[in-house]
């Protein structure tokens, strides 16, 4: 695609593109004097105060700075770039992409990637149709039914059973004209060390893997019995072009409607788990494949919802899964619960035998991820020594320190001095020391004198000025011939430097003669330059023509008169200096002074 192409592309979509119906999606709003008000979602807040203007295009949040257009909006909410937020919005539209001329590599790529799915879809139905319809599969069906799992979860979830025999796979295949290479490329065919291939999976409950758009991209095979050493109890496809357990979510496929509905994701680790839970009716569920929770994992579920419950099996291993998997989901801003499944090893276990009803009391009942963490230590934790128990508050002070609310922390440091008995005083004091060994750390790399950071951002400091390069900004967005003479009449230097970036970008479009909008800026400009760009561009008057021009001119001549008033100050602390001897700078001096006046108090001039 050429960059007029992409160009295009966004402005189509853009035309189309209704703020209003792309937030709503994510957002409750509520109508109040010209605009649209909800909870921001990029922040948790009980009081709204993220705003929308639907005729502008535009959020902005008042309490966190986030703003921004619908594409901003949608690549923040779903954590993706800003021109995959396009890309998903000319989808939800319908709007076709334009064609791409691939690259050799990129469409070998494509064509080998093509034949995987293939092979992948074909295998889905080969063990699919085994296991339901022939002799061979009676016992994988035996097996299920005594699991609970009935003829429409098999359904559901295309469950297959892989023969016993060694090549029936390859041979159904090969007789639609794959090579045993591509089988194997897929993951299902092994080479032997003699010559030919063999089936992978054999004499096992097939579990079909797919993405997110319900393509099969691997598998997961169980053997019927309990298993022994020699023989693991789950054997996966091993990693293939699509097939990558970093990245996947077994059942996200059939669970994700679910998931954004309810607003929360219950993560479990086996394949099992989670297919006894969505028959039992629980569907915002995903599994992880056996391996650990990674970032790519948190990413994805953060796309369907904020709110992430993990209900891992209550051995060890699954407890210290579960803390291991806590920081990852709260570093890409998820809210995070955790479930300890009582009585049972696994969720499976417990919703086959106590109901949807108790897991769903489970969930209800589930441990914000400090409290799970404060158990978590003190169950793991030597309460029997002082130093044991010190230990643990060491342990436990990471994950409290941080919170904002006073009432709350209090609350925690009190229980905390309870549980591990422990005097208040001591936990006080130690949280303080945590507190400042923690602040002295974050200073450090900040070595910048406060006085000359203050002289290089005015308008920061000062609201008069930042409020009349606001007016200045919105002018010169709106009135583009302007440009030139706003960066002539203006001092620049009482811009911020966001600010400043703004009018050297306006002036660059003029320049080129490109038409300077939200898109092109969003793209084009620093993430927080944008973000003060949406916010003063929402936050604009809807004044009269002539009144707007009347603030303007206003706002021009105030930063023109600050700059006066600042250097007159300057000059008047100079005087001083010259009396004694040296009269021609004094004279020089005195005669800028006056002339400075004789400008501060002359008539409002508005050419
Ligand atoms: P069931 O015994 O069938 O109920 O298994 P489960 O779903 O309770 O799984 P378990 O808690 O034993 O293990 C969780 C997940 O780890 C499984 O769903 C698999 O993805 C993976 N896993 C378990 N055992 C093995 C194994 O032997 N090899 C491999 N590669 N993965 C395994
Ligand atoms: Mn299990």
């Amino acid at each position: 695609m050429s960059s007029a192409e992409i160009n295009d592309f966004v402005e189509r979509v853009n035309e189309r593109t209704d703020i209003y119906a792309v937030v709503s999606r994510y957002v409750q709003l509520t109508q109040k004097s010209g605009r649209y008000w909800g909870c921001c979602p990029f922040h948790s807040e009980k009081t709204a105060s993220f705003s929308v203007s639907a005729d502008k295009g535009l959020f902005y949040c008042f309490g966190c700075g986030a703003g921004g257009n619908a594409f901003k909006f949608l690549s923040l909410i779903e954590n993706i770039s800003y021109f995959d937020a396009v890309k998903l919005q000319a989808e939800r539209l319908g709007i076709d992409l334009p064609k791409r001329k691939l690259s050799p590599e990129e469409e070998n790529r494509f064509r080998e990637e093509k034949i995987l799915l293939k092979i992948n879809s074909i295998a889905q139905d080969f063990y699919h149709e085994c296991l339901i319809k022939t002799a061979r599969g009676e016992v994988g069906r035996k097996y299920l039914a005594q699991r609970g799992i009935t003829p429409e979860t098999i359904s559901t979830f295309r469950l297959g059973f892989a023969p016993e025999e060694w090549e029936e796979l390859l041979t159904h295949l090969t007789r639609q004209d794959f090579t045993p290479q591509q089988i194997e490329a897929a993951g299902l065919a092994v080479k032997r060390t003699t010559s030919g291939y063999y089936d992978k999976f054999r004499s096992r409950v097939m579990i079909p893997i797919s993405d997110v758009r319900g393509r099969v991209v691997g598998f997961g095979g169980r053997i019927l019995t309990a298993g022994d050493e020699n023989t693991p109890k789950y054997l996966n496809s091993p990693e293939t072009a699509l097939f990558n357990k970093r990245k996947l979510l077994f059942g996200l496929d059939k669970s994700n409607r679910a998931i954004t509905k309810s607003g929360t994701a219950i993560v479990v680790e086996g394949y099992m788990d989670a297919i006894s839970l969505f028959s039992a009716g629980v569907q915002n569920v995903v599994a992880t494949l056996g391996t650990a929770f990674t970032p790519e994992h948190a990413n994805l579920i953060v796309r369907y919802a904020k709110k992430v419950i993990f209900c891992y099996d209550s051995d060890e291993a699954g407890q210290n899964a579960t803390v291991r998997a806590l920081p990852i989901v709260q570093a890409v801003g998820a809210e995070v619960f955790v479930v300890q499944v009582p009585d049972g090893k696994d969720p499976d276990e417990f919703i086959r035998k106590h109901g949807k009803s108790a897991f769903d009391e489970l969930v209800k009942n589930a441990l914000p991820l400090i409290d799970y963490r404060i158990k978590f230590v003190i169950d793991h934790a030597d309460l029997s020594s002082i130093y044991g128990r010190i230990r643990a508050l060491q342990d436990i002070l990471p994950v409290v320190v941080p919170i904002r609310n006073p009432f709350v922390r209090s609350e925690y440091r009190k229980q905390i001095s309870a549980r591990l008995v422990l005097d208040e005083d001591l936990v006080r004091e130690e949280w303080q020391k945590f507190v400042t060994k923690r602040n002295r750390e974050r200073r450090e790399p900040e070595r910048i004198p406060t006085a000359v950071k203050r002289e290089k951002l005015p308008a920061e400091e000062n609201p008069l000025i930042r409020e009349a390069c606001e007016v200045i900004l919105r002018m010169a967005w709106h009135e583009s011939e302007i440009i030139d003479y706003v960066m002539e009449a203006v001092p620049m230097d009482l811009l911020s430097t966001e600010h400043r970036e703004i009018i050297a970008w306006l002036k660059a479009c003029s320049v080129a003669g490109i038409h300077h909008n939200e898109i092109r800026a969003a793209n084009e400009l620093k993430e927080g330059t944008y973000a003060q760009l949406s916010r003063l561009l929402i936050d604009g008057t809807d004044e009269p023509r002539d009144t707007e021009l009347a603030i303007f001119y206003d706002a021009i001549n105030f930063l023109k008169r600050t700059v006066l008033k600042r250097k007159y100050e300057t000059l008047l602390t100079q005087m001083p200096q010259y009396q004694a001897g040296d009269s021609e700078a004094y004279n020089k001096t005195l005669q800028e002074v006056n002339e400075i006046r004789q400008q501060l108090y002359q008539p409002v001039n508005r050419n």
